[in-house]
């Protein structure tokens, strides 16, 4: 189902997500406080950092950028680790489009001369002789249908370069020529899959002198685009299931999450097979013990290339699936030295995609004093992980990550010499407290009724260094 469709049936109005009385935060040295402490410690005492340490070592002995025989690798790995502890476990595979290049070339040839342009990331290889047209920014609604049989000069700006292409595309055009809105690069744009038709970039000061001389009158350009366009990859989720004891079943389902994808070239010791280490140990650890609540742990494949992995596993859930997950727990980037700086919890923190907190941020903010880290964990606003997809389908999420980042975020010195085991029992120990507080037998269900979270945009093209 697509993620569209999965919206357009949520409730849009229905009961907030309530916390009963079994989670609320105890003060410390509360009578139940020593309780709590008892049921932490039948999962805390059981976590062991050299096990999450030795996964990270394992997986990080190659990169794992998703679509390459790395990641297959690392995700059957995974899943034979689920399959040892017990799990009911499945590689979910999916289908993603990625731009290759192979000695690209482009020439756009006008009155003789070549603006040897820049050929735009995904572009289709072909050749075309037609008149230009400028179409300004090519926002929709605004395209001339006289574009039809055209190659189209766009400015860059405002809206994303898939979706001029797709305006003027939808309208006949035969080729594309984006120039710059600022600066002297030509080196810029994106084609999409199925794009069918070639893109070139040029600076400003040739986009302008172009638009100057249509003014003038009709103007033929040759485009040609060779060693350029979209390859089809497979990608994969590891899923793995713990089903409750019949009798005691409250129907719901907590889950469990990282992404075992690296970036190309990138080794990925904290980005995040650190994550996927904790996913594996609380999952080894969890296996055993009694539940009320299905336990769900998945490993996503292709977050790194705009969490792919996490949108397609949501968009597999029917609405009544989604109905009975309670939460969703990320961890992406949990093991780091070099993380966290100076901050509160080690720089330990929970982000949710609105900035609130949720069922997810309650329980692991009280987790965090009763275990290894000694304080509660704070929460800020942000997204770049798979906790997105979980919060769109209105169900509580947060990613848990150290910040400041390390230097060596995305780079091949993302290695397993950086990891700190203590970062990592810590973060562990405070997943497993709060899942096995919702997860365990005495513990009532949860009131829970998703709710359509209102959007949140993010432009990553447009984004601060450093965000
Ligand atoms: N682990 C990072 C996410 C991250 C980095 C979160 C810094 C918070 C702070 C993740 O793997 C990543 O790099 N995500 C991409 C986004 C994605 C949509 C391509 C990113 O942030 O560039
Ligand atoms: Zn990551």
């Amino acid at each position: 189902m697509s993620k569209k469709k999965v919206m357009s049936i949520l409730l849009t109005a229905g009961l907030a997500l309530s916390v009963q009385g079994a989670y609320a935060q105890a003060p410390k040295n509360a009578p139940n406080s020593n309780a709590a402490s008892a049921f932490d410690n039948k999962i805390i005492k059981k976590i062991n950092a050299d096990n999450m340490y030795n996964t990270i070592a394992l997986l990080s002995e190659q990169p794992r950028a998703a679509g390459t025989d790395g990641e297959l690798k690392g995700a059957n790995y995974i899943k034979s680790q689920f399959e040892k502890y017990g799990y009911e476990t499945e590689l979910q595979p999916f289908k993603f489009y990625e731009a290759v290049r192979n000695n690209a070339s482009g020439i756009l040839e006008v009155g003789g001369q070549n603006l040897k342009p820049y050929v735009v990331s995904g572009s289709y290889s072909d050749e075309v002789t037609a008149e230009m047209i400028h179409v300004g920014k090519a926002l929709a609604g605004t395209v001339p249908n006289t574009v039809k049989g055209k190659i189209a000069l766009i400015e860059r700006g405002d809206i994303a370069f898939v979706e001029k292409i797709q305006n003027v595309l939808e309208k006949g055009a035969v080729g594309v020529i984006f120039y710059n809105n600022s600066g002297t690069s030509n080196a810029f744009g994106q084609a999409d899959y199925g794009q069918n038709i070639p893109v070139v970039s040029i600076t400003r000061a040739q986009g302008l002198e172009l638009a100057e001389q249509l003014k003038a009158g009709s103007k033929t350009a040759y485009l040609k685009v060779a060693g350029s366009g979209m390859e089809e990859k497979t990608s994969y989720n590891v899923i793995a299931k713990m089903k409750p004891h019949k009798n005691k079943d409250t129907g719901q389902v907590v889950m469990i999450g990282a992404h075992h994808d690296s970036v190309p070239g990138g080794p990925g010791a904290n980005d995040d097979a650190s994550g996927v280490s904790a996913v594996l140990e609380l999952a080894r650890v969890m296996a055993n013990m009694p539940i009320d609540t299905e336990l769900r742990f998945v490993t996503f494949g292709a977050e790194e290339k705009g969490l792919l992995g996490s949108y397609h596993y949501a968009g597999t859930l029917s609405d009544q699936e989604a109905d009975r997950i309670v939460g969703h727990f990320q961890m992406d980037m949990i093991g780091s030295k070099d993380a966290g700086g100076d901050n509160k919890a080690n720089g330990l923190i929970m982000y949710t995609i609105d900035g609130k907190k949720n069922l997810v941020t309650d329980l692991a903010s009280a987790a965090g004093s009763r275990t290894a880290l000694g304080e509660s964990v704070p929460y800020g606003q942000l997204g770049r992980s798979d906790h997105q997809p979980f919060h769109e389908l209105g169900i509580p999420a947060a990613l848990f990550i150290h910040s400041p980042l390390e230097p060596w975020y995305h780079t091949p010195a993302d290695t397993i010499d950086k990891i700190d085991k203590n970062k990592l029992q810590e973060t562990a120990e405070i997943i497993g407290a709060s899942v096995y507080q919702i997860a365990r037998p005495d513990t009532p269900a949860l009131e829970h009724s998703r709710v359509a979270p209102k959007p949140v945009d993010y432009d990553f093209e447009n984004r601060p260094p450093g965000a």
